[in-house]
């Protein structure tokens, strides 16, 4: 026996109720809400082609070179669980030809290996939208406001936005090599890492942690310092619209964001209270991934935000403290038919009703009802049967009172109400 006896895999969590339900409410404030800006549900695979992520998030992203749990299957293909969800829903939208513009969101999993600590795990929620036809500046503005509502339905409220632009197709290679030049001077200073970035792509160099590269970027060239004159009108346009929604935020000229495929508007949602791993979610637009996907130009923008995090910096659901579920208590073997009759009635009226059909006393019966956190119990007995009523005991106050047979729905919602 003892073999089977396991623990879970590193970085690796487990959701028990009520943790696991409030996840779930919180995706489901997420899909409400995606939904009232118009996007519709895509639900992709877990696991794609590796080089689906390789050829987007980036050969020099740290996703890509250290963090991808790749694999080959039986017959040799190269696979990887989605570190990220945006090169699968590139992928799928070009696959099935979706009809453009197309808002998308989605809820899941995704796996990066990285050292597990508080708010990074190797398997852990994401939650994202993707909008993908959309160019205008209003849109980034839109959602960057949507990610922000999201984390305040959560009753988060010291989240801070911060953005960025990081230039397009004209103004990037300008920067790139003033950039480029500028850490030649100070290659010395630089970790091995990024010493190599330098060839292969300097503006990760901004994202590296080790504090001599951070010190050296000090006063590096800005991508903003060299946009081309669309790319500042379109960047001016995204802040004009962010102060007419009266979302504060914050410009930040490092927030370049670990993928390859971004440009223009990048942003990021930090919070104050979660320490190293303060990202709550992130995004920006990356308006040639389609393109490079084979498909046609087609600018996009999308972000995606974390679960776990998100649920460590919210407060804790002060949910009532039982549950709505009536459980029904039989006092003798004779009631059990009844018994399951008033649950089948109870579920059919939409009211969750549970049954211990194992517990021979009423105090054990008593027990479980307790032990599922139910808020009233509904008793079957002789004397009841006889009269034509249920006794319903309300399990916080410890009142009791009959109720008539055709009355018990009504009677439980009213509970569930109080
Ligand atoms: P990302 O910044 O790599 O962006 O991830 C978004 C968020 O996922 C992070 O801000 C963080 O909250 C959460 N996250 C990432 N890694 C972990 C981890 N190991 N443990 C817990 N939470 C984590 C993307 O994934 C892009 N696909 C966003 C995007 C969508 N850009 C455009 N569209």
């Amino acid at each position: 026996m003892s073999e089977l006896k396991q623990t879970r895999p590193k970085g690796t969590q487990d959701f028990v109720p009520p943790d696991s339900e409030r996840r779930r409410q919180a995706e489901a404030t997420f899909r409400h809400l995606a939904e009232t800006y118009g996007y519709r549900e895509i639900i992709t695979p877990t696991f794609e082609h590796t080089a689906v992520f390789v050829k987007s998030s980036g050969e020099t992203s740290d996703i890509v070179t250290k963090e991808m749990y790749s694999f080959k299957d039986r017959a040799e293909r190269d696979l990887t669980l989605r570190p990220e969800g945006t090169p699968g829903v590139v992928r799928a939208v070009l696959e099935n030809q979706a009809r453009m513009p197309c808002r998308l969101y989605y809820v899941g999993p995704y796996f990066r290996y990285s050292r597990p600590q508080k708010g990074r795990y190797r398997e852990f929620g994401q939650v994202g939208v993707e909008a993908l036809g959309e160019a205008s500046p209003l849109t980034d503005a839109e959602v960057i406001f949507l990610g922000d509502a999201f984390f305040r339905s959560l009753g988060i409220h010291d989240c801070t936005t911060q953005v960025n632009s990081i230039g397009c197709r004209e103004c990037r290679p300008g920067h790139r090599d003033a950039l480029r030049n500028y850490l030649l001077e100070r290659k010395e200073q630089l970790c091995g890492d990024c010493r190599l970035r330098i060839d292969r792509n300097p503006l990760r160099v901004f994202d590296c942690k080790v504090e001599a590269c951070r010190q050296a970027v000090e006063g590096a060239p800005t991508p903003r310092q060299h946009l081309c004159e669309a790319c500042k009108r379109h960047f001016e346009q995204v802040l004009a619209d962010l102060t007419q929604r009266s979302l504060p935020y914050e410009v930040n000229d490092r927030l370049v964001r670990g993928l390859d495929y971004y440009n223009r508007t990048t942003f990021e949602y930090i919070s104050a209270s979660l320490g190293a791993q303060d990202s709550l979610g992130g995004g920006g637009r990356y308006d040639y991934l389609v393109e490079e996907f084979g498909g046609p130009d087609t600018p996009a923008i999308g972000f995606a935000l974390g679960l776990d995090r998100a649920l460590l910096a919210a407060p804790p659901a002060a949910g009532p403290a039982r549950r709505h579920l009536a459980f029904v208590v039989w006092l003798t073997e004779s009631e059990l038919g009844e018994t399951e009759k008033l649950a089948a009635k109870l579920r059919a009226d939409g009211i969750p009703a549970q049954v211990d059909y194992d517990a021979r006393r009423v105090k054990a019966q008593f027990k479980s009802a307790d032990a599922a956190q139910a808020a009233c119990c509904i008793i079957i007995g002789p004397d009841e049967l006889a009269k034509g009523v249920y006794s319903l005991k309300d399990l916080v106050s410890g009142e009791q009172h009959e109720v008539p047979f055709d009355a018990i729905t009504a009677a439980v919602r009213k509970r569930f109400r109080d």
